[in-house]
């Protein structure tokens, strides 16, 4: 592998492609969530190999509730049998779980679950998984406004006090240092509301292989190619 100085400490994917990928079998798209599922596991096993830091999945989207019932039961029933019985292999590979996202949304049952994998997981520390879940970004910046305006408004801070890392402190990922690579599969080249402030000066990688299909070698792949890139922050 090439020689990382480039620093990749965490990657942050949008999961893309599970539906396409079953219509190309003929299957219903449930079948490519489900196999969906199952790279989950095999890329967190991955990364933790890889001596990634941190994995950050968007696996349910704000936008993804107006899909038809349907489908959104078929992935939060995938999600539930996901929460349920995936600790013993965190807690075995020493990955510390976290989601972020907009919790009110989700179903009690799933939120008790994640609650508990959260803080049974807390004192991991190899791998931090981060699972984007009901996430939308610019909701998430919108609910940063809001606390900053209300401490502001409480006379709790000044408005001079309000600099980057007071806001980054207000976002779900606080304490998660920014991505350092996005991957996108399934062909598609937009960023659907995913992480908007924090991949700020993240590097982009496009593939065309849909979600199900993606696996350890080609993520290895993708980061010889992220580590021959120079970053420049804007300096030359
Ligand atoms: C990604 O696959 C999973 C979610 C967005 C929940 P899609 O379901 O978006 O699959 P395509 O894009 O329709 O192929
Ligand atoms: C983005 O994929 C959300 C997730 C992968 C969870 P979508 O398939 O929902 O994105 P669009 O609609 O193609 O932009
Ligand atoms: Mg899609």
């Amino acid at each position: 592998m090439t020689e990382n100085n480039n620093n990749l400490q965490h990657i942050a994917i949008i999961m893309d492609g599970n539906g396409r990928w079953a219509k190309r079998r003929g299957l219903p798209r449930a079948a490519g969530h489900k196999k969906g599922a199952e790279t989950v596991k095999e890329i967190t096993r991955a990364a933790g190999d890889l001596g990634i830091k941190y994995l950050t999945l968007y696996a349910f989207s704000t936008e993804n509730w107006q899909r038809s019932k349907e489908e959104v039961d078929t992935l939060m029933g995938l999600l539930r049998e996901y929460l349920k019985s995936n600790l013993d292999e965190l807690k075995e590979n020493n990955v510390k779980i976290r989601f972020i996202g907009e919790r009110d949304m989700l179903d009690k049952d799933i939120v008790d679950s994640m609650d508990k994998l959260e803080a049974e997981t807390a004192a991991n520390d190899a791998l931090t998984l981060c699972i984007a879940l009901s996430y939308g970004s610019r909701q998430e910046i919108v609910g940063a406004v809001r606390k900053v305006a209300a401490l502001a408004k409480r006379g709790d801070i000044s408005v001079n006090d309000i600099d980057i890392r007071m806001f980054s402190d207000m976002l779900y990922t606080k304490d998660i240092p920014d991505p350092d690579l996005l991957i996108r599969t399934s062909g598609e080249q937009r960023v659907s509301n995913y992480l908007l402030w924090q991949l700020a000066y993240t590097e982009f990688y496009f593939t065309d292989t849909f979600w199900p299909d993606f696996n350890k070698k080609e993520l290895e792949t993708i980061i010889q190619n992220f580590n021959s890139r120079e970053r420049r922050y804007g300096k030359v």
